[in-house]
C-alpha cells in the first residue's frame, strides 16, 4: 500500500521520459562504405566499392535516390513551428558527354523515401506532370539542376534553386561560391566532374534559409541563396530526408561521397581530401568520353604507380600526344573554335562503324541539305541519326561550328537533341537522337500505313508548341527554325512530337521545296510575307505551325495539288467550312468521328488565326499554348456576312488584352 504514490511517481516519470519530445537528431557520413544499412538506396542508386553515393549513371532516363533509413522529426509538436536545421554534402557530376549535362541531383525532405510515380529528367525524380504544384506533396528541395528546362522556367543550365512542392524554383541563382574577403562570385561549373560541398541551412525561429556552396573544406561566409522561406506548412511531424537525381535523354553520374546532417546546431563541414575519390570511374562499364577527363586518368595513374612525377610526366605525355595528334589529323585542322563548342565532337570512324560505313540499308531518309543514316553507337550501343551534309554552303565552317554550339544547347524534351557532329574532309555529319517512329508526315496523309488517334495528333501538337516556344522565348537568341513542316515533326518511341532540324535552316537552303532560292521553307507552310521579305520572323514560324495544326487535324496537305480547285489551298478551305458552319467537316475523315469536339474546334481555330496572311495579327507562340492548354478561352470567331467570295481578304484582328477575333472584310 505504502508503495503505490512511489509506483504511480515512476509511471509518471517513465512516461514523462517518453514523451519528452526528442528533436536532437544528427549524423554524419565520412563516406559510405562501412555503413549502408542505415541509407536506403532506391532506383538505380548503388554504393561504390570505396563508399561513394552512386545515384545515377548513363541509363537514360533513370533516376536514383539514397534517403537517411530513419525519419527525423521536423516540428516542434508544442508550436507546431518548423524546426531548424543544417546540413552539408559533397557531390559531384560527370556527364556523359563533356558540357552536357543530364538532368541534376536534389538535396530532398520529403514524407516518404520513395516518391512513387514520380518522374525523372527536370522532374529530378521528385515529382511528375500531375503531382507537380501540388501543396500535398509536402517536398522541400534544394536543386542543382545542369539542364535548362524551359517548362520549369529554369534561369540557365548550370543553377541551384529552392524548391517547394513544385519544380519551378522559389528562387535560384547560377552555380558559383565566394571566397571570403572576395564580393565576387566565382563561377563553378557543376558538370565539372569537381567535388562539391553544399551547406544548406535553415532557421525555423527566423525563417530563412541559406545555400552555400564551395569547392573547398571550408564553409564560405556569404551563401549563394539567401531567402526568407516558412517551411512550418511544407514539414510534417516527421521527414525523410536524403538525394533524388534523374537523367533525361542526356545522361551524367550523380555522386554524393559524404553527408553531415544536424537539427540541433550547424553542420560540421566536410574534409575533401578525406572523402574517397572516384577509382572506379573507369571500371564501370561506362564509357567516358576520353577527351572530357584528363582527372580521370591521371586518378588511374596515382592508383597504379602512386607517383607525383610520374602523374607529371604523363601529363607531359598526354599534351605531346595531343600535340602529335594535332599535327597528324593536320588535313582537318582543329581550330580554337572548334575546342570549346557545347556538343561532343564525335570522330568520323565512330559514326562510319556507327552506320556500317553509311550504308544504304540504314538510310532514313533524305532531304534537300543530306542524307540521314540510323546508327547504332558501338560503345554505349544507343541509337543515333546521323546527317550528312554534303560541303556546298555558303557560310564558313567557322560559322558552322559556332551555329552548332548555340543549337547544340539547346535542350528540351519536344526538340530532337542534337548530340554532337563531325567534320571530315571537308564533309560535316551531325549527330542526333534517334527517333524511333520517324517523321509525323508518315502517319497523317493519305498513304499513311497507321493512322493516328486524335489523342495521339493532340499530344503531338500540344509537344511541337512547347519546342517551339523554348526555340523562341527559351533561349539566350531567339531561334527560328523556318522550316516548320510535318516532315520535320519527329516522333519518339513514346509518340511524342520533337521538332527535328531547328535552327539549321539558317545555314541550309533545303533547296528543292523553296519557291525562291532565296526564300528557305516549303510550300504551303510559307508565309506570305516571306515572299516579299524574305526576312524570317518568330511570327513566320507560327504561320508554318498554323499549316501544320490544320494539317493534322485534317490529314491533309496545306496544298493539295490533287484536290479540286476549292480544296486545293488547306487554309482557305477551312475558312470556307467555318463560314458555312460546318467547321467539323474538314477534319480528317479516317478518325471515324471519334475526336474531342471542343479540342478540335479550338485547333482548327487556333490554325486559322496563326494562317494569318497579316504577321502583326497572328498570335504569339507563348499565346498558341496558353490556348491549347485551355487556360485562357479561345477568342470567339465572327463569320462575316458576306458570300465568301473573297476569302483571302479577311484580316483577323487580334487583340490581346480583350481577346477577340474580329474579321473585317477588305
Ligand atoms: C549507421 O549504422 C551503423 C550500424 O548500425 C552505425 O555504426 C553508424 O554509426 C550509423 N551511421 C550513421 C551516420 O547513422
Ligand atoms: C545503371 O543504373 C541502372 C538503373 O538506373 C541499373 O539497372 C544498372 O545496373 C546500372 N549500371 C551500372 C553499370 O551500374
Ligand atoms: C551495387 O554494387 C554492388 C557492388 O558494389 C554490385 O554487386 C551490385 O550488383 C550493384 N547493384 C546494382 C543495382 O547495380
Ligand atoms: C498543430 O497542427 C495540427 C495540424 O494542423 C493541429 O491538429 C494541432 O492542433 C496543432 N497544434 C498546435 C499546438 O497548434
Ligand atoms: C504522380 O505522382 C503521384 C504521387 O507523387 C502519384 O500518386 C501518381 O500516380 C503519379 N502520376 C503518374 C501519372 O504517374
Ligand atoms: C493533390 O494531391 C492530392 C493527394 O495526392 C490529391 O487528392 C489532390 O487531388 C491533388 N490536387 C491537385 C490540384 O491535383
Ligand atoms: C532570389 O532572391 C534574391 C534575394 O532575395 C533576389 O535578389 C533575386 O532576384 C531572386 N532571384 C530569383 C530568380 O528569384
Ligand atoms: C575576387 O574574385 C574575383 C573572381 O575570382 C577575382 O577576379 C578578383 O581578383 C578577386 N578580388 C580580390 C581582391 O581578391
Ligand atoms: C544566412 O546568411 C546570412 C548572411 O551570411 C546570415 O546572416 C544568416 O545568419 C544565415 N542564416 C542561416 C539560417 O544560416
Ligand atoms: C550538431 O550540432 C551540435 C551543436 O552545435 C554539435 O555539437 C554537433 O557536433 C553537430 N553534429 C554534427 C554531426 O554536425
Amino acid at each position: 500500500m505504502l508503495l503505490t504514490p512511489f509506483l504511480h511517481l515512476l509511471v509518471l516519470l517513465s512516461l514523462s521520459i517518453i514523451i519528452q519530445p526528442c528533436y536532437a537528431q544528427s549524423f554524419i557520413f565520412n563516406g559510405f562504405k562501412s555503413n549502408p544499412t542505415n541509407l536506403t538506396l532506391n532506383c538505380g542508386a548503388n554504393i561504390t566499392e570505396n563508399g561513394i553515393l552512386h545515384l545515377t549513371n548513363f541509363t537514360a532516363r533513370s533516376i536514383g535516390r539514397g534517403f537517411y533509413s530513419d525519419p527525423i522529426r521536423f516540428k516542434n509538436p508544442n508550436t507546431n513551428n518548423s524546426l531548424s536545421f543544417s546540413t552539408a554534402f559533397v557531390f559531384s557530376i560527370t556527364p556523359r558527354y563533356k558540357k552536357l549535362g543530364g538532368h541534376g541531383l536534389a538535396f530532398t525532405i520529403s514524407p516518404t523515401k520513395d516518391m512513387i510515380g514520380a518522374q525523372p529528367s527536370e522532374f529530378l525524380g521528385l515529382f511528375n506532370v500531375s503531382s507537380n504544384k501540388n501543396i500535398s506533396n509536402h517536398i522541400f528541395a534544394v536543386e542543382f539542376d545542369t539542364v535548362k528546362d524551359f517548362d520549369v522556367w529554369d534561369i540557365n543550365d548550370n543553377h541551384v534553386g529552392v524548391d517547394v512542392n513544385r519544380m519551378r524554383s522559389i528562387n535560384s541563382t547560377r552555380a558559383g561560391y565566394f571566397i571570403d574577403g572576395n564580393s565576387t562570385k566565382n563561377e563553378l561549373c557543376l558538370t565539372s566532374g569537381r567535388k562539391i560541398q553544399a551547406w544548406i541551412d535553415y532557421d525555423g525561429e527566423k525563417h530563412e534559409i541559406n545555400v552555400t556552396l564551395s569547392v573547398f573544406s571550408k564553409k564560405p561566409i556569404t551563401p549563394i541563396i539567401s531567402i526568407p522561406l516558412d517551411l512550418s506548412e511544407v514539414f510534417q511531424d516527421f521527414m525523410y530526408v536524403g538525394f533524388s537525381a534523374s537523367t533525361g535523354r542526356i545522361v551524367s553520374n550523380h555522386y554524393i561521397y559524404g553527408w553531415t546532417f544536424n537539427m540541433s546546431g550547424k553542420s560540421e563541414s566536410l574534409d575533401l581530401d578525406h572523402l574517397a575519390t572516384l577509382q572506379t570511374f573507369y571500371k564501370t562499364d561506362d564509357k567516358v568520353d576520353d577527351k572530357g577527363d584528363d582527372r580521370g586518368d591521371k586518378v588511374l595513374v596515382i592508383k597504379f604507380l602512386g607517383s607525383l612525377l610520374l602523374v607529371l610526366l604523363a601529363a607531359l605525355v598526354i599534351i605531346v600526344g595531343r600535340v602529335y595528334v594535332k599535327k597528324f589529323k593536320n588535313i582537318d585542322v582543329v581550330d580554337d573554335w572548334e575546342i570549346d563548342v557545347g556538343p561532343h565532337t564525335f570522330c568520323y570512324k565512330e559514326l562510319k562503324d556507327a552506320t556500317k560505313s553509311f550504308h544504304d540499308k540504314g538510310l532514313l531518309g533524305f532531304g534537300g541539305s543530306g542524307k540521314v543514316y540510323k546508327g547504332v553507337l558501338p560503345d554505349s550501343g544507343s541509337e543515333i541519326a546521323v546527317k550528312r551534309i554534303s560541303r556546298d554552303s555558303k557560310q564558313g565552317p567557322k560559322e558552322f561550328v559556332s551555329e552548332i554550339s548555340t543549337v547544340g544547347r539547346l535542350r528540351h524534351r519536344n526538340l530532337v537533341q542534337l548530340l554532337g557532329w563531325c567534320r571530315w574532309k571537308g564533309e560535316f555529319f551531325l549527330v542526333y537522337d534517334f527517333m524511333a517512329n520517324g517523321s509525323l508526315e508518315k502517319y497523317i496523309h493519305n498513304n499513311a500505313k497507321m493512322i493516328l488517334s486524335w489523342e495521339q495528333r493532340f499530344k503531338i501538337i500540344n509537344g511541337v508548341s512547347n519546342g517551339l516556344v523554348y526555340l523562341h522565348e527559351g533561349w539566350e537568341q531567339t531561334v527560328l527554325h523556318r522550316d516548320i513542316k510535318a516532315g520535320n515533326v519527329l516522333l519518339d518511341s513514346e509518340w511524342n512530337g520533337r521538332l527535328g532540324d531547328f535552327g539549321l535552316a539558317k545555314l541550309y537552303d533545303h533547296g528543292s521545296n523553296a519557291t525562291t532560292t532565296k526564300v528557305v521553307g516549303t510550300l504551303g507552310y510559307l508565309a506570305p510575307e516571306l515572299t516579299r521579305t524574305g526576312k524570317p520572323t518568330t511570327s513566320s514560324d507560327v504561320y508554318a505551325f498554323g499549316a501544320l495544326l490544320l494539317e493534322v487535324v485534317c490529314g491533309r496537305k496545306p496544298i493539295e495539288m490533287k484536290a479540286s480547285p476549292e480544296e486545293l489551298i488547306l487554309v482557305d478551305w477551312v475558312w470556307d467550312k467555318l463560314h458555312e458552319g460546318a467547321l467539323l467537316k474538314v477534319v480528317d475523315s479516317r478518325l471515324n468521328g471519334k475526336f474531342d469536339e471542343v479540342e478540335v474546334t479550338m485547333v482548327l481555330k487556333l490554325g486559322l488565326m496563326c494562317s494569318n496572311d497579316e504577321p502583326s495579327l497572328r498570335p504569339t507562340m507563348r499565346q498558341v499554348i496558353t490556348y491549347l492548354e485551355g487556360k485562357v478561352p479561345l477568342p470567339k470567331v465572327f463569320a462575316p456576312s458576306c458570300d465568301g467570295s473573297e476569302k483571302s481578304g479577311f484580316v483577323v484582328k487580334f487583340d490581346d488584352d480583350a481577346p477577340l477575333l474580329e474579321i473585317v472584310k477588305i
